[in-house]
């Protein structure tokens, strides 16, 4: 049986590959798409989901759009996706249908309140959608089995400021709810993230694939490439590609649950996450962090996904 699953996105072109490995893997049945503003404002965000969407087949999957600006501060966005969000493929057509009336948080809400079982919630963008479901309906959070959030950074270089990552800095308010909050949370950051890198070989396994939507994901990645390259001399980073995988594969990482807080008056890095991994503050611990990926394993369950 498929593992039914909400996706709360900002595409952004990693979120956009993770929707198509949602849409392509028989492991999951994607029961719809939330969006939110974070690579690019939410309106791009949206269309970008449905022009993905809409490519790949997927017209029957839902898209909510959701919250225009983080919780508590104005909007800043990512840099890594360009104007739009997913520049690299001016030649997709724009939606042809639009996003439903309804908020994202209110159809979360909705299809979690229906879900006869507990399910997951893979979130790859700032925390905004989620952070104002624990505010308006708490009373379906025990209907939330896993959150598996692209989140936070805590042994590595970060993109932005050391150690703030990016989904973390832009919504660190919407962090904090969450990580209070008391959804079973699995963080998926830089430090595994970084380690699946877009370089020659998959560049080269990429280039093999001779579909549009090989070359579609090739015309990302060559425009993806450039921030990372230009700051970090490293390949496309493969975040929330990773994070969406773990609904097909959890053992691509190992965890370690830990007490996570954020800093929220910039003391040290504004938007930085802090593990307690030793209860040293006599907090419970409330999310998981992964710290080690197998890059090989993950990447042939990418390309099948693609190919
Ligand atoms: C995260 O920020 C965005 O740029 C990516 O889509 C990813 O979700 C990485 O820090
Ligand atoms: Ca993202």
């Amino acid at each position: 049986m498929p593992t039914p699953i909400l996706y709360d996105c900002d595409p952004g072109h990693d979120d956009a590959i993770a929707l198509v490995m949602a849409h392509r893997s028989s492991a999951i049945d994607l029961l719809g798409v939330t969006t939110t503003c974070g690579n690019a404002e939410v309106e791009k965000t949206t269309s970008n989901a449905i022009r993905i969407l809409d490519f790949i087949g997927a017209s029957h999957v839902p898209v909510a759009q959701g919250c225009v600006r983080p919780l508590a501060r104005p909007l800043i966005l990512g840099t890594a996706d360009g104007p739009s969000g997913l520049e690299g493929s001016p030649y997709l057509p724009m939606p042809r249908r639009t996003a439903l009336k309804q908020h994202a948080v209110d159809f979360l809400a909705e299809k979690l309140e229906e879900a006869p079982e507990p399910m997951i919630v893979v979130a790859t963008g700032p925390l905004c959608n989620i952070g104002l479901l624990v505010l308006k309906r708490p009373d379906v959070l025990p209907k939330i089995k896993e959150l598996i959030w692209m989140g936070g950074v805590f042994y590595r270089k970060s993109e932005i400021i050391t150690p703030t990552e990016f989904n973390a800095f832009c919504d660190p308010e919407a962090l904090k709810i969450v990580l209070d909050s008391q959804i079973p949370l699995t963080m998926v950051g830089l430090d595994v993230t970084m380690q699946v890198l877009i370089e020659a070989p998959q560049y080269e396994e990429l280039a093999g694939i001779d579909t549009p939507l090989g070359r579609l994901v090739m015309d990302w990645l060559k425009f993806y490439e450039k921030l990372h390259r230009n700051s970090m001399g490293v390949g496309g980073a493969m975040h929330d590609p990773l994070a969406l995988a773990l609904v097909i594969d959890p053992s691509l990482v190992r965890t370690r649950p830990a007490h996570i807080g954020v800093d929220l008056n910039a003391t040290y890095a504004f938007g930085a996450t802090v593990a307690d991994f030793w209860q040293e503050r006599g907090e419970a611990d409330n999310a998981r962090i992964a710290y080690e990926v197998d890059a090989d394993r993950f990447f042939a369950l990418m390309f099948d996904l693609l190919r």
